[in-house]
């Protein structure tokens, strides 16, 4: 049913204002988590919880393993809106439909996005369980005519041709590097480019050498659109890969990459993302 969505400004515009109008908070900092990495809502203090299906024009997830929540609260005092839960491409959800949210986070006034998601490892030099910083990303779908801006232009968004070339804030990626030192988790940090395929399949040894070959670190299927649309209406954005498995890139190795895997590695990390991003928000603004 999302397929064809296309969605008018007052349709964002209802949604946040009934947001708004349905609590108290008020944040400036919007936060998306990725596969596994929902539990740290688990950390806000005040929470309002309100289920996706329960919000005007929202759109509602489907798959196992994704909830479907939004959650404002407190991150160490300061004041957030979190989803658990996204849209992806690959669920059939077209790209308005996945980045409908973030549009309605800069209604809200929201002024910085995080995005983390779970990726699987093309740089040689990554363990699973590493944490990466993204500092530029590769628009696969975007080449082959996926981009969530196609179409036209509301200029109360922003720019026709917006500009993507520092779409990964590098104060707030330095900040990242600052706060991952003091929690104890620069061991496994890395800054690198994030490729985002359509998916739902996992790349073949051939695909996978060619992202490596165009300099990408590490591949997922998401994130990308929610980021082309939040720089567009100017938020500042931070992107925080958790490298879950590292991806067939030769035809000697028998593993297969798989969810559960996925799952597992997002569990393990769990407690070192909850400390990073909590104790980051402090420091923003
Ligand atoms: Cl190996 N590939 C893709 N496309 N997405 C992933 C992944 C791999 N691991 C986690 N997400």
């Amino acid at each position: 049913p999302h397929n064809q969505c296309r969605y008018s400004y007052e349709d964002y515009m209802e949604t946040a204002d009934w947001l708004l109008a349905n609590t108290v908070h008020r944040p400036k900092v919007a936060i998306i988590c990725g596969s596994g990495l929902g539990s740290l809502v688990d950390l806000l203090d005040d929470k309002m919880v309100f289920p996706y299906s329960k919000i005007p024009h929202f759109p509602s997830s489907t798959v196992a393993g994704h909830t479907g929540l939004l959650v404002f609260g407190k991150l160490q005092g300061h004041e957030c809106v979190c989803m658990q839960g996204r849209f992806h491409f690959y669920e059939g959800y077209n790209m308005n439909t996945v980045t409908y949210p973030v549009r309605v986070f800069f209604l809200l006034g929201v002024k910085t996005l995080i995005v983390t998601n779970a990726a699987g490892g093309l740089n040689g030099k990554y363990n699973v369980g590493d944490i990466m910083l993204i500092k530029d990303h590769i628009n696969m779908p975007g080449f082959a005519g996926q981009n969530p801006l196609c179409g036209h232009n509301d200029e109360r968004f922003g720019l026709r041709f917006p500009s993507m070339s520092d779409a990964y804030d590098s104060e707030l990626r330095a900040l990242a590097k600052e706060t991952a030192k003091e929690q104890d988790c620069d061991s496994f940090l890395q800054e690198g480019v994030y490729c985002m395929l359509a998916g739902p399949t996992y790349e073949t040894t051939a695909e996978c050498r060619v992202l490596q070959m165009l300099g990408a670190d590490a591949v997922g299927m998401s994130t990308v659109p929610e980021v082309v649309v939040a720089r567009h209406c100017g938020l500042r954005v931070l992107g925080i890969s958790l490298i879950t498995n590292k991806v067939v890139a030769d035809y000697d190795n028998s593993e297969k990459a798989n969810h559960e895997e996925v799952l597992s590695t997002s569990q393990r990390r769990t407690p070192d993302i909850q400390r990073l991003v909590s104790h980051l928000i402090a420091k923003i603004e």
